[in-house]
């Protein structure tokens, strides 16, 4: 089988994690390198999941620590969704793999020069780091074949009424990528709210029985807590939805778009402005992710975990 090649960016986060466990169990994905963002915490500790996450699921692939900040303006971080530490919960592995000495923007730069082919991009926190590559080595753009990111919200946000987390952290940052002309999938807030994951299908992970299922069901057991609080009947696993829209295009409708990112604003920094009735038309410079499958990306949730070992309990 021909694999995709990929590079995995993200801030863990219990739902990025839940993302890489569902990419490493992929035989169609051929995993080049993971690299860290600041966003969900600080870049030191999601650093420090990241290299925990991996040496869990056996990802032996380097690992290279992004950008400490956005682009401009101050880090926001989650404690409140994801704890102190960015990814509490469950006890982790600790690192196995040393991070590599060179930062993420120049290392994936050599991981894009190096690859024949081009190589898909999956990132599932602030786009900073994406954008920095793109600001720093233009000519590498052709070496990025689509971009798959979890983010923004054509009808909604979360972190303010307007604008979602991982573009409200770096709007800049999102701005230069939505602009780049590469081939993005936005799985934004549209999907992802209905990505939910609900107790009895925790329940059905954790039956799984492997090691990584019982951690994942942890971690969706914190991580529907704080959701549970607010209101949610699940957990919205956000960040899967990216890596499942690249292997199972199947289980979502998607519709192309013109998308803008606020910059400015009272309200609405961050927000990503959809041009769903084509107002201004633009060609279209996001494929938005709109509906899913949720029994079916559950169900390949549960295919993913067991990837780590078939154990059921009786
Ligand atoms: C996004 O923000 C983070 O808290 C999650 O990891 C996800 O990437 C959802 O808004
Ligand atoms: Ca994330």
């Amino acid at each position: 089988m021909k694999r995709i090649p990929v590079i995995l960016d993200g801030d863990p986060g219990h739902d990025d994690a839940i993302a890489w466990v569902l990419a490493n169990s992929r035989p169609e994905l051929n995993i080049l390198a993971v690299s860290t963002a600041a966003g969900n915490q600080t870049l030191a500790k999601t650093t420090y999941n990241a290299g925990r996450i991996m040496a869990l699921i056996g990802l032996d692939v380097p690992l290279a620590a992004g950008r400490r900040k956005p682009l401009f303006g101050e880090l926001i971080v989650a404690p409140s969704v994801h704890g102190v530490s960015g990814l509490d919960g469950p006890a982790l592995p600790e690192p196995v793999r040393p991070l590599e000495d060179e930062d993420a923007v120049s290392f994936v730069s050599r991981v894009l020069e190096e690859s024949p082919e081009p190589v898909a991009l999956v990132s599932t926190g602030p786009l900073t780091n994406t954008a920095a590559l793109l600001l720093l080595r233009p000519d590498l753009k052709n070496k990025i074949g689509h971009i798959y990111m979890m983010g923004g919200g054509i009808t909604k946000g979360n972190w303010t009424p307007a604008a979602e987390f991982n573009i409200l952290v770096d709007p800049e940052a999102a701005d230069i990528v939505f602009r780049s002309g590469l081939p993005i999938t936005m799985a934004g807030l549209d999907v992802t709210e209905n990505a939910l994951v609900y107790p009895e299908d925790i329940e059905r992970i954790r039956c799984v029985g492997n090691e990584v299922s019982r951690v994942v069901a942890e971690w969706l057991t914190f991580f529907y807590g704080f959701h549970q609080r607010i209101g949610y009947a699940g957990a919205p696993v956000h960040d899967a939805v990216a890596v499942a829209a690249l292997v199972r295009p199947d289980l979502f409708t998607f519709e192309a778009m013109h998308v803008e990112v606020e910059l400015c604003g009272d309200y609405a920094r961050g927000a990503t402005v959809g041009d769903r009735l084509h107002i201004l038309k633009q060609p279209p410079n996001v494929s938005c992710i709109m509906g899913l499958y949720r029994e079916r990306f559950v169900d390949l949730l549960v295919e993913a975990v067991a990837f780590y070992g078939k154990e059921p309990r009786a």
